[in-house]
Formats: C-alpha cells, sequence, structure tokens
C-alpha cells in the first residue's frame, strides 16, 4: 500500500462524482468511496492494520485528508444538484409581470338562449308576460285540461316519459297555457319558453329533450288574422327580413282551427336541401285559435272570450337561423361547434 495509489483512488473517485449527471449515479459513487461496507476507504481502513506501526501514522492522515476531500466533493456535487432543480423550477415558473394580464377565457350564451331572449324582448314589447312551469308536469296540465282526455288518439303523438305517481315530463310548453289561464285570466298574453320532453329515439332531427316558446293570446274577437300578424311580426324579426310563410290545416286537440304554419326554407331559399328534407319549407310553427273547451276547462267563459296560441320549436328554430343540419350538436357540449355562436 503506497501513498501513490491513495492520491490515484482520490483522484479516480473524485473524477466519478465530478462525471455524475443524475442524483442515481451520484450515490453510486457515494457507495464506492465512502460507503460503510463495500466502500473504498473501509477496505483500505481495514488494510491498515498490516502497516507497520511507524508508517501507519503518516498513512492515516493521508487517508483521511483524502477521504475528506472525497466527501466535500460529494456534498458539493449534492448541493449542485438541488440547485439546479430549483434553478429549473423558477425558470418554469418565471413571469414577467410588466406584461399586460391575460384576458379571463369568457363563455357566452347558448345560440337556443341567445335566440330566447331575443323573443322574451319582442314579446314583452308587444305586452306579453314571460312565464315559467314546471319541467315534471301533472297529466291534467299536460293532457286533460288541453282537450286531450285519457283515451284521446293525440296522446300517441306525444311519446310521453311517465313518472312514478302519474306525473310526466312535460310533451310541450303547452302546459303553460293551463297555468297561465288559471293564475291571470282573460285577456291574457303570455310566452313560455322552456325545454319539453319526449321518449323518442335520436336522431339527426330528433331530441328527447328540445325547447319550445309557447305563446297564448286570449281577449274580445281574437281572429285568425291577429294570429297570422303576431307569427309574421315574430319571424321578420328572427331571420331579419320577411320570411315567406304559407298554411297548412294542422290537428291538435286544443286548437279549433289548428294550423302548421311552415317557413319557406332559408338555407336553400326554397330549392331543395338537407335542413328541409328537399321539399323547400320547414315546419316551424303548430298554432291556432284556442279551442272553447280549453277556455272552459280553465274558468274563461268561451261565449266572452277566445283566442290564439302556438308552439314555436326554438331548437328548429336555432337550426334554421343557422344551417345546423344535426340537431345533435346542439345539446352535445362540444366547445368547437359552441364557439362559433
Ligand atoms: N304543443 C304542440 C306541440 O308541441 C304545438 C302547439 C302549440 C300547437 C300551440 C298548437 C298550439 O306539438
Amino acid at each position: 500500500m503506497q501513498p501513490d495509489s491513495i492520491r490515484q483512488l482520490e483522484a479516480d473517485l473524485l473524477a466519478r462524482i465530478a462525471a455524475a449527471t443524475t442524483t442515481e449515479e451520484l450515490e453510486a459513487a457515494r457507495v464506492a468511496a465512502v460507503g460503510r461496507k463495500e466502500g473504498a476507504f473501509t477496505q483500505i481502513a481495514k488494510e491498515m492494520g498490516r502497516l507497520a506501526p511507524e508508517d501507519r501514522r503518516q498513512f492515516g492522515m493521508l487517508l483521511n485528508a483524502a477521504r475528506q476531500k472525497v466527501e466535500e466533493a460529494l456534498e458539493a456535487r449534492k448541493q449542485a444538484f438541488a440547485d439546479a432543480v430549483l434553478r429549473a423550477r423558477l425558470d418554469a415558473e418565471w413571469i414577467d409581470l410588466t406584461l399586460p394580464a391575460p384576458g379571463p377565457r369568457r363563455g357566452h350564451l347558448h345560440p337556443i338562449t341567445q335566440i330566447q331572449r331575443e323573443l322574451e324582448d319582442l314579446f314583452i314589447s308587444l305586452g306579453f308576460a314571460v312565464l315559467d312551469g314546471p319541467e315534471v308536469e301533472t297529466e291534467y296540465h299536460n293532457f286533460d285540461a288541453l282537450n286531450i282526455p285519457p283515451d284521446h288518439p293525440a296522446r300517441d303523438m306525444q311519446d310521453t316519459f311517465w313518472l312514478e305517481g302519474g306525473n310526466l315530463l312535460r310533451t310541450h310548453t303547452s302546459a303553460v297555457q293551463v297555468r297561465g289561464m288559471e293564475k291571470l285570466g282573460p285577456p291574457l298574453r303570455m310566452i313560455a319558453p322552456g325545454r319539453a320532453f319526449r321518449n323518442e329515439s335520436v336522431d339527426a332531427s330528433h331530441e328527447h329533450t328540445f325547447y319550445q316558446l309557447e305563446g297564448m293570446m286570449v281577449d274580445r274577437d281574437v281572429s285568425v288574422a291577429h294570429l297570422l300578424y303576431f307569427m309574421k311580426t315574430l319571424l321578420t324579426s328572427i331571420f331579419g327580413r320577411e320570411a315567406t310563410v304559407r298554411l297548412r290545416p294542422g290537428y291538435f286537440p286544443f286548437v279549433e282551427p289548428g294550423f302548421e304554419l311552415d317557413i319557406q326554407c332559408l338555407i336553400c331559399g326554397g330549392e331543395g336541401c338537407p335542413v328541409c328534407k328537399q321539399s323547400g319549407w320547414v315546419e316551424l310553427l303548430p298554432c291556432g285559435l284556442v279551442n272553447p273547451n280549453v277556455l272552459r276547462m280553465s274558468g274563461i267563459d268561451p261565449e266572452q272570450w277566445n283566442g290564439f296560441a302556438f308552439g314555436l320549436g326554438l331548437t328548429r328554430l336555432v337550426m334554421m337561423r343557422y344551417g345546423i343540419d344535426d340537431i345533435r350538436q346542439l345539446q352535445g357540449g362540444d366547445l368547437r361547434f359552441l364557439e362559433q355562436f
């Protein structure tokens, strides 16, 4: 065992420590140098017993000095690693406080809500009240009071989600007509926007959940001319130009006469396209004069009063306005779709 071999060992260990680039490599170097069992210094210390006593002191001093150097190098390298980690974190977290702050990410109203609010404003300006009603309805308000008794075939037109206890998810906002008549009485001008539910299979033009805007006016001597006036005002306001409409007879037990008001397809201008199913017309607004039975059931004398009612498909209106050809996109929750509006 020679002083030179200690110097050599020290140089090797220092080189290995300097070369360590990861904490694992550094730990391996530490174990190899000063590890309690296998470490190089431990091995050498064991062999010291074999030296002549006069050499032992000098050799021991050399060994201690070397060990101290190696330990210092280990400590310094460990600190350097810790510093590097800290610096990387600081670099990553660094922000320039002098930069203008990024604006908050803002959402916006859903296109259905936008149209709903526009229509509420319009109807308020025409003297209508905006009413709300429950989505979970009684059979009475959804059907019976609208002249649709239990055995009436019209119930089959609306596949109903029945709930326990005889209640149901309202199949149309017409239920709110009944609540409006009950609560406010005649003369009455009201609209009721909201969700309706039908138990149908979903495809490009059918959703189990959709939006309608119900409207009702009860007064003296209300005629189809009044109905048409309000419907045209409504459509002109929504589309920003006069829409071409046509009336077809339509059957709903709560109106008599009943109509389907169609609008000429604004996507293709009546030429025929997927949105209007090649017909050039889109069914948008079922309406009619209120059936006297309906008035009577809600305590209004049909000899004194009459009225009109309509049920605008808000969901369909949005599709028409923006040329959306798949109803499922509206409630699909895909931001890439919604951000376009
Ligand atoms: N409630 C009817 C439906 O959803 C629409 C309608 C409303 C028809 C008012 C006439 C009058 O199918």
